[in-house]
């Protein structure tokens, strides 16, 4: 039996961060790249006073009833609605994020989503690789323009200005936003940003991003109403979380023209992927990827990884989200 104190880790990650945490601690890690079950996850946890996790492990009252010695939960990621951060707080464990670290990569993401998806550019090369493409033609995937556009961003924290920045300053982009307290004047500047109702928001915009953290009280932000009030040429972006939208009545406004487009690189239910949004070809998926730069993820490991040993080698972690 080890004398150090056992941490968790809970997915495959870099080489580096296990070694950066082995010199401190016991280090249990799942490195097959398959999720635990639960019942491995809180097994696994037994004694543990530290764990990694990603988004996907649900830290709730059960699984901490079960393991009582456990003290932190180390996110790598900014969005932590995988934690009940009440329960957390109630049996004093500490929650740690990852914020800043992957503000400009995942901003890179959302414009990427919305050039993709307002210039069918994923339908053009699926078309190509069919082997279909017999002849240039004048509406041959033919979309909407990014540039000159109105950018409507729901969620103004660092990513949402991130975006409203590239599209201000690369694209002269109109920027409209909402979120739930107003930017101070000097943010807003910086991004040339106008605050607007929510409704204003979903009718003016031409590209929609969605940038705001999941709860409950957002749960399905975007349902077959709104997207009814939104342009039928607008396109929808979803960097944020699944569950912020209604996906099932996506796939049906995506079908029946209510909207031109979605660029999706979140589900509800992720990995699963509601089918209607697999069969429509005007929108664009990828794998949670929004912060999937080397650098930026090295860098939220590294925080993750500091916040476990800043919390549990002197009392005090860099990022937390409660205590
Ligand atoms: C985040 O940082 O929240 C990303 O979505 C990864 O979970």
């Amino acid at each position: 039996m080890s004398d150090k104190i056992k941490v968790v880790v809970s997915r495959a990650i870099f080489d580096d961060t296990i070694a950066q945490l082995a010199q401190h601690f016991e280090v249990v890690s799942n490195q097959e790249d398959v999720l635990w079950s639960r019942e491995t996850f809180i097994a696994k946890l037994e004694g543990a006073q530290g764990v990694f996790t990603t988004a996907a492990e649900r830290i709730d009252d059960e699984l901490l009833a079960a393991c009582p010695q456990l003290r932190i939960c180390a996110n790598m990621g900014v969005g932590y609605n995988n934690f009940d951060v009440a329960a957390m707080t109630a049996r004093g464990v500490l929650g740690t994020n990852a914020p800043g670290v992957l503000t400009e990569t995942t901003a890179d993401l959302g414009f990427a989503l919305l050039m993709a998806t307002a210039r069918r550019i994923t339908e053009s090369e699926r078309f190509l690789r069919e082997g279909r493409w017999k002849a240039w033609r004048y509406d041959m995937f033919a979309g909407q323009d990014v540039h000159g556009s109105t950018l409507g961003i729901l969620g103004m924290g660092r990513i949402g200005q991130g975006i409203a920045r590239r599209g201000a300053h690369g694209f002269g982009m109109q920027v409209i936003y909402h979120n739930r307290s107003r930017l101070a004047p000097d943010l807003e500047a910086a991004c040339n940003a106008r605050y607007v109702s929510k409704d204003e928001l979903l009718a003016q915009a031409d590209h929609l991003v969605l940038v705001l953290p999941y709860s409950p009280a957002a749960h399905h932000t975007i349902g077959a109403a709104e997207l009814k009030q939104m342009k039928p040429t607008a396109t929808l972006i979803n960097i944020a979380r699944g569950g912020l939208v209604d996906d099932a009545a996506l796939a049906r406004a995506l079908a029946d023209g209510t909207i031109a487009a979605a660029g999706l690189d979140v589900f509800e239910g992720e990995p699963k992927v509601h089918p209607g949004l697999l069969s429509v070809p005007n929108v664009v998926l990828t794998t949670h990827i929004g912060s999937a730069s080397v650098p930026t993820r090295r860098a939220m490991a590294t925080l993750a990884a500091d916040n476990l040993i800043a919390y549990l080698t002197q009392g005090k972690a860099l990022t937390p989200v409660n205590l």
